[in-house]
């Protein structure tokens, strides 16, 4: 653990570094105790006159020898984590003999043991807990790696690039030699030793060349590497089709590690992934695992241009990789699926995820401008946020030019470590439109709000449409100018066809989008008859809150005929979310008639697809309840949305009975959109029948889990009956399918996360779960099973005891000592204290000033808690 003072790092101070490293040597010795790492960095001043000393990033490390040029180095010292020294000439070989002990690193940050192999993860800052290096993207250097190991207990060897030595070695041990031709930072270095099992497959590019696919696992995971490798191919393709994209290098692999901190790493033709993130079979993964898996896999492997060939100057950068990855992952999915029940999805994690995180003490803009700890910016607000604001260029540009500002982007700048700014240059050069105003949503931070007013004017038939935008203040931004707004829109007559659009505004008529750029701006709509009903922001064209105050028969009209079935979706979230928070406040005493009408013109609606129609069907979350209220009272919130629930239940208990029952199917398990949709739905409707409160519904849901011959169907049976109040039949299940799976470590994480999310929990429960054997603290997947699952189970977490607040900041401080980074993750629950009822803010307030007062805080906790207390 880092143990000096933390220092702001600041994106105006950027300058570029002294040195180049332009090529790197390693050779890593791995034994039982220890690792030794030597390397020999061919480095070269940047610049000319005098020069500068030479710094070094490095922890945790013991040094054996140095020397420049086969020099020892005897002047240096070592300070604020750098390791200081001067060299005579401008360009030389730095060589350094250093050991690290990579079965003690519990942060699993650098070279780690995790399971029985050794692997690592280097962004952002792990390179400097391997060998003493400029860890920072902008040093861009080829790599040839070689690994040393006990050939018995390690017999696959893994660097970045193509394979060209191996052999045998005294006492048993042997190596494997890797050379990465590419440039690239230390960020995107990795080696793996163990003794894994593999997949193999080839891959033809489109200019002919052969790339062979691996794909690496532990022996216990061996059969569940297909659906990866398979999605790797796919992957390849689109890229190809969609992007230009080819893949450069002979050999392209991915590793499965139990061990790991987040969902994936694109490493340079070595990608590691979380074991939850790429092993898959259809009786252990869920349909949503399974899209999930795709994604990653796909994600990762558009890196390799977006990220990789051409990466980010510095970690303020970091959403130019990351935001059009996740982009470009969306587009994948949104082609070989449904495109609307992926926006639909997606919108719903952003709002879930995103749109809390702006509204509250962490808010940052997409590109932040300063940080602690970067580990703490891998957000939601860097990553899908970020994809926002590359969608709106997109939807700005069109899909064509569009394709040229990313050609552009990636032939400019192959090989260099950039900006944002060049990435919107180059969408602005090829448009020739200015994003001067539109790089705010890169600069500031939080939601911007619309708020929209109508009126209609029969005697010259023109309607009115007036938008005005605001923002909130964000900590350390009190004022926001405009953003520059796409509002994909449509307007309706009263059967809900659409109308031909004639105004005065910014519209295009090609996109049907009207772009809004000032903090007001009125439009007026001509030759219309009669008023029409405004479809605004379809499919999300921009990420902002919409209050428009209308007619409640045109929030009907939407809601059930609006062609635009995102926008659809949205009209009825919407009527949801008025009817609970209205329970709630105390405003409305029952269901209004207008729920039980959209739920209806749902149900009975013959077009629409099973999963869409899910996607219509269910309530909405806890955290979105709680970002649409000003303060909360979390008892009367869980019981406002237990009521409407309820009422549906039990309004259409024949409709849920029988459509649970005629979703039924006995065919062997597919992954595909209509199965995966027929699944989503089939538990939707089990779970508002046994809501509903019968015993053959809760017969129905148990058989349903016994005779499961996949894992959707089994946690939509298990869910539901974890649902209900028979304890025994509860606990019944919950000792079978441990029995069953406890071998199993994806199985067993859902186990674990049943418990704590998808039933009540108290913390005496959860501190039995961490007693028993499948629970790990060092393992990160167990601990998000446990504390995450909790920590999201918002009935529990803020049950009248205010138990959970304290239990979650006594795990984190006890986490601070083992893995920082996801320590850190688990303050985030606890921000929102200032929203609740002032006795329960008071609570949750302590929890975090207890683990503020934690000794020997790391960076990532004390800059995460010190944010949610300010
Ligand atoms: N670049 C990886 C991805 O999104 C994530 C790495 C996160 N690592 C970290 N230390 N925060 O694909
Ligand atoms: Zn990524």
């Amino acid at each position: 653990m880092r143990t000096e003072t933390p220092v702001t790092i600041r994106l105006k101070d950027y300058t570029q570094p002294d040195y180049w490293i332009t090529h790197t040597d390693l050779v890593i010795r791995i034994h039982d105790d220890h690792t030794e790492v030597e390397s020999r960095l061919s480095i070269e001043r940047n610049g000319d006159g005098e020069l500068p000393p030479l710094k070094l990033d490095g922890v945790d490390q013991t040094i054996i020898e140095m020397t420049i040029d086969d020099v020892a180095v005897e002047d240096y010292h070592y300070e604020h984590e750098q390791l200081i020294l001067q060299p005579s000439k401008a360009q030389f070989v730095f060589r350094a003999v250093t050991h690290i002990h990579p079965n003690e690193n519990t942060s699993l940050e650098g070279l780690y043991k995790s399971g029985t192999m050794y692997c690592t993860q280097c962004e952002a800052e792990g390179f400097r807990k391997i060998t003493f290096y400029q860890d920072r993207p902008d040093v861009m250097a080829t790599f040839t790696t070689r690994i040393e190991a006990d050939k018995a207990a390690y017999p696959v060897l893994l660097a970045n690039g193509n394979p060209i030595e191996e052999g045998e070695l005294e006492g048993g041990r042997h190596f494997a030699t890797w050379h990465d031709p590419f440039v690239k930072p230390a960020y995107l270095f990795a080696t793996v030793a163990g003794d894994l099992v593999r997949q193999d497959d080839t891959f033809v590019t489109r200019s002919g060349r052969e790339v062979s696919l691996r794909i690496f696992a532990e022996k216990h995971n061996a059969h569940k590497t297909t659906f990866a490798l398979e999605s790797l191919k796919r992957s390849m393709k689109w890229d190809e089709e969609r992007f230009g994209r080819e893949y450069d290098l002979d050999i392209f692999m991915i590793v499965a590690s139990d061990f790991f901190n987040m969902g994936a790493m694109e490493n340079k033709g070595l990608n590691i992934f979380n074991s939850a993130a790429v092993l898959a079979s259809e009786e252990t993964s869920s349909d949503d695992r399974f899209e999930r898996i795709e994604a990653i896999v796909a994600h990762e492997y558009f890196h390799n241009w977006s990220g990789n060939r051409v990466t980010c100057r510095d970690w303020f950068q970091l959403s130019l990789k990351e935001g059009f990855t996740v982009f470009r992952d969306g587009e994948f999915t949104a082609d070989m699926h449904d495109r609307t029940l992926k926006r639909i999805k997606d919108v719903d994690f952003l709002k879930n995820y995103q749109f809390p995180e702006d509204n509250g003490p962490n808010a940052h803009p997409v590109q932040p401008q300063e940080y602690i700890e970067i580990n703490n910016f891998y957000t939601v607000t860097v990553y899908e946020k970020g994809a926002e604001v590359v969608g709106m260029l997109n939807t700005l540009v069109g899909d064509e030019l569009f394709r040229q500002g990313s050609d552009l982007y990636f032939e400019r700048f192959d090989g260099m470590a950039v900006t944002t700014d060049d990435f919107v240059a180059c969408m602005a050069e090829v448009s020739g439109q200015d994003f001067t105003q539109f790089k705010r949503w890169y600069t500031q931070a939080g939601t911007p709000q619309v708020d929209i007013e109508q009126a209609f004017d029969a005697q010259t038939n023109t309607y009115q449409l007036t938008f005005k935008q605001s923002c909130k203040p964000t900590p350390g931004q009190s004022e926001k100018q405009p953003f520059v707004i796409p509002v994909r829109m449509a307007l309706l007559d009263q059967s809900g066809q659409e109308l031909t659009i004639d105004c005065d505004g910014d519209f295009n008529a090609d996109t049907q989008v009207l772009t809004l750029s000032q903090a007001e701006t009125t439009v007026t709509f001509r030759g219309l008859s009669e008023a029409p009903v405004a479809s605004l922001f379809r499919d999300f064209s921009a990420p902002v809150r919409v209050r428009f105050d209308r007619p409640e028969a045109d929030v009907l009209l939407l809601a059930t005929r609006d062609p635009n079935a995102f926008n659809r979706f949205d009209a009825i979230q919407q009527i949801y979310m008025d009817t609970i928070l209205s329970l709630a406040s105390g405003a409305f005493d029952r269901v209004p008639d207008a729920v039980n009408a959209v739920v209806e013109a749902a149900l009975n609606d013959a077009e629409l697809s099973h999963a869409i129609k899910a996607t219509l069907l269910r309530l909405p979350t806890y955290p979105l309840l709680v970002d649409n209220s000003d303060t909360i009272d979390a008892q009367r919130l869980v019981a406002a949305r237990d009521q409407l629930l309820n009422h549906l239940a039990v309004q259409y208990v024949d409709q849920w009975q029988s459509m649970t029952q005629s979703l039924a199917s006995a065919d062997p398990y597919r992954f595909d959109a209509a199965e995966a949709g027929r699944r989503e739905l089939q538990g939707l409707s089990l779970q508002y029948w046994v809501k509903a409160g019968s015993d053959e519904a809760l017969n129905y849901a148990e058989a349903l889990y016994r005779a499961a011959n996949n894992q959707t169907d089994r946690l939509n049976g298990l869910s539901a009956v974890l649902k209900s109040d028979d304890a025994g039949r509860k606990e019944a299940l919950l000792v079978h399918y441990y029995r069953q799976w406890k071998d199993d470590t994806q199985m067993v994480e859902n186990w674990l996360s049943l418990q704590t999310s998808a039933t009540d929990v108290s913390v005496s429960q959860l501190k039995d779960l961490m007693q028993h054997e499948a629970f790990d603290l060092k393992n990160p997947n167990k601990v998000r099973s446990v504390l995450g699952g909790f920590a999201g189970n918002f009935k529990s977490f803020h049950d009248d005891t205010g138990e959970g607040y304290q239990f979650l900041a006594e795990q984190v401080a006890t986490l601070n000592a083992i893995n920082p980074q996801v320590a850190a993750r688990f303050i985030k629950p606890l921000e929102n204290w200032k929203r609740f009822s002032p006795e329960r803010g008071e609570m949750m307030k302590s929890a975090l000033s207890h683990i503020l007062a934690t000794e020997d805080l790391s960076p990532d906790v004390l800059e995460m808690a010190q944010k949610a207390l300010a």
